[in-house]
């Protein structure tokens, strides 16, 4: 991966996305990265890496559930660069105040599905209709979304969780679709999904007391994984889905 050029990071307020930027700016001293939120006012440690570094972090806006947020920061992009070497779509939700993953389909609501959805699978296909502009440049570049292992079809063995892990499909058929649309127009472009492990954020603090000890990784961990994994990506990589040991998962 080129240590210098632009990384766009989509949900960075916290877990992965955070520590995301945190590393993209450690390793690239050059580099320029541009972090996404919903509310930049109340993200305090986003906000504290800004401090730290005025001339290579920018924080922008965006609701990867409001497209016009989405078409705004791509606008306010533009104005930055034309050129994006890197884009990472983290945001994701497993669950909320009142809703979590379904164990039967009792449990299926209408409301909790809708989110998922247009969280996990409509985000990063949004991002790509606004922002897949910025990889058509003559280097190589990635466009990558966090996955999930739960959103392979063919691993599926214990059921439930239907609004994560149909959303976690459907993103899946998302980056296939859109490696193919780049594959034609930005040949440069690598698109792929990204599982990042079993990662102790607030996502998974739910579900981690009866995980087999040492598959809980820390944020830093499972970042470093991913990065090396991003950085080892060619073009006949493009449409599949990687875990943080760059082992493909089957859809
Ligand atoms: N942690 C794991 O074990 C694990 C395992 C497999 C896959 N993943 C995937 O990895 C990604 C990151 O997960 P995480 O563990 O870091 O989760 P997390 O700590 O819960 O963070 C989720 C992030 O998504 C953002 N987000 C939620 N709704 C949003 C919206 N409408 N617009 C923009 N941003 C929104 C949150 O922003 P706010 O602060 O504004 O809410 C937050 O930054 C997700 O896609 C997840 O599915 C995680």
């Amino acid at each position: 991966m080129q240590r210098d050029g632009t990384s766009f990071v989509q949900g960075a307020s916290r877990g992965i996305g955070l520590e995301l930027v945190h590393q993209l700016l450690g390793r690239q001293p050059e580099g320029h990265v541009i972090a996404t939120c919903r509310r930049p006012a109340d993200a305090a440690d986003l906000q504290a890496l800004t401090a730290r570094h005025p001339e290579r972090l920018r924080l922008i806006a965006l609701d990867v559930r409001e497209e016009k947020t989405i078409a705004a920061a791509a606008e306010a992009v533009a104005r930055q660069t034309k050129e994006l070497q890197l884009i990472l779509n983290v945001a994701g939700i497993l669950h909320g105040p009142d809703f979590g993953p379904e164990k039967k389909l009792e449990q299926v609501q209408p409301e909790p599905l809708r989110h998922a959805f247009e969280v996990n699978a409509f985000g990063p296909l949004l991002v790509a209709k606004h922002f897949h502009g910025f990889l058509r440049h003559g280097q190589r570049s990635v466009f990558a979304s966090l996955s999930a292992r739960v959103g392979s079809i063919s691993d599926n063995r214990l059921g439930g969780w239907y609004a994560y892990r149909g959303s976690k499909a459907a993103q899946n058929m998302f980056t296939k679709n859109i490696s193919i649309e780049l594959g034609r127009v930005a040949p440069h472009a690598i698109v792929v999904g990204l599982h990042p492990g079993t990662v102790d954020t607030d996502l998974s603090k739910p579900f981690q007391r009866n995980l087999p000890e040492k598959q809980l990784l820390a944020a830093r961990e499972s970042v470093a994984a991913l990065l090396q994994v991003v950085d080892s990506l060619d073009r006949e990589d493009s449409g599949k889905i990687f875990d943080f040991r760059g082992k493909e998962i089957t859809p």
